[in-house]
């Protein structure tokens, strides 16, 4: 059996509008009407999708919580501060809350960037993307450099307790200068945290019909992600996840939950759950269409293909989360979060540690360098 109350649990709340879809974009958002966002109805179907979840995690606590998007930072400031206290008075919270939100650099959403602090957000990530307008045009962004560094300024003048800065590399006709160029501009603020995406070209997205010219290829990338990673680690910025990286204690909590395999309730259109409970880990997720979220929350309607994991998944979802954190995992961790006893990934940790693409120390299994950089690989040991 599964000690549920032991993993910890937190909240995603999933804001599905944008001013304008961006051509590489393959998250659930959808340009929102000239009328604007229907924050009143949306706040009620969050309720309502919040108190159905309930009976599945009572006496729990929420310990992070992650307005994501699309663009949460469009909401207006009394609906951020409506729903936070919406959420506080239906579950409990830890007393030390993480709560961050993803936020655009746009002007309008940076005059609100103090009402957000008032309202309770604690940590604002901001999508800057990169500090040259060139790429921000490719990249069809809104705002332009200008923007970005007034979005930081303003960050930091509004003491949120954290923020992470999001940019993108791997850019049309970029080069390792030009990438160096862009982190460095967001070296200059200290930032406690940096997310580094390398751009892919997802389905379903303007992108992949008409892709866009002059793409590094792999030799490049990879010679571009060594320079930044070395760059950031410079700065006192540790690359701990993938695409992540912070300072010593300003690693983003929540991320680091899934990471480790722990539970979250996703509320909002499209957003996806993952809850222990006695019997198992299930998944499912809610209506990808806001509308269609909004006339069904609260019904059975609103869960969307929702399976029990079999051992065969957990397993595999375990590995595929738990190795994208530099530090591994440790194999107690690994039971408490699927239920299994840790033998059944003894032989595939064991055929990693021969290839040269794991080490073991007493209970914490992690990647060397080399099974970080060919993650998949080491995946498939464990399918
Ligand atoms: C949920 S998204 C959007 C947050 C916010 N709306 C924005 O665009 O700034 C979070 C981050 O994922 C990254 N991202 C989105 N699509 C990507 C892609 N195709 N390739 C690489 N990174 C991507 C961007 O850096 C983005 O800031
Ligand atoms: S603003 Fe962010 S979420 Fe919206 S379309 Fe662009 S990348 Fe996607």
């Amino acid at each position: 059996m599964i000690a549920k109350a032991a993993i910890p649990l937190s909240l995603y709340i999933h804001i599905p509008w944008c001013v304008r879809k961006c051509p590489y974009c393959d998250f659930n958002s959808h340009q929102a009407d000239r009328s604007g966002i229907p924050e009143q109805e949306y706040l009620a179907a969050l309720f309502k999708d919040l108190e159905q979840l309930l009976p599945r995690v009572w006496g729990r606590r929420i310990s992070t919580i992650f307005f994501g998007g699309g663009t949460p930072s469009l909401l207006s400031a009394d609906t951020v501060s409506n729903l936070l206290s919406g959420i506080r008075a239906r579950i409990p919270c830890i007393p030390v809350l993480e709560i961050t939100m993803e936020a655009n650099p746009g002007s309008l959403e940076v005059e609100k960037f103090q009402q957000f602090r008032d309202a309770g957000i604690t940590r604002l990530s901001v999508g800057v993307q990169s500090f040259s307008d060139q790429n921000l045009q490719v990249l069809g962004r809104i705002h332009d450099s200008e923007q970005a560094h007034r979005a930081i300024q303003s960050v930091i003048a509004c003491q949120f307790d954290s923020y992470n800065i999001d940019l993108m590399f791997g850019l049309p006709a970029q080069d390792i200068s030009a990438a160096q160029l862009d982190l460095k501009a967001a070296l200059a603020y200290q930032p406690p945290h940096l997310s580094l995406y390398q751009l892919t070209i997802e389905a379903n997205t303007a992108f992949k019909i008409s892709p866009p010219e002059n793409l590094p290829d792999d030799d490049m990338l990879a010679d571009m992600q060594d320079v930044l990673v070395t760059e950031a680690a410079a700065a006192g910025l540790e690359r701990y996840e993938v695409s992540a990286y912070a300072t010593s204690s300003m690693q983003c909590r929540h991320n680091v939950n899934y990471w480790e395999f722990g539970d979250y309730l996703g509320i909002g259109a499209g957003a996806h759950s993952k809850i222990t409970d006695q019997t198992g880990v299930s998944r499912f997720s809610r209506p990808r269409l806001p509308k269609k979220y909004i006339a069904t929350a609260g019904s059975n309607e609103a869960f969307v293909n929702e399976r029990k994991l079999d051992q065969k998944d957990l397993l595999l979802e375990f590995m595929i989360n738990a190795l994208r954190l530099q530090q591994g995992f440790t194999l107690q961790q690994f039971s408490l979060t699927t239920g299994l006893a840790s033998d059944v990934i003894s032989d595939g940790i064991n055929q990693a540690i021969r290839k040269g693409l794991m080490v073991k120390n007493n209970d914490r299994v992690k990647t060397t360098d080399r099974g970080f950089a060919f993650l998949s690989e080491v995946q498939l040991l464990f399918t």
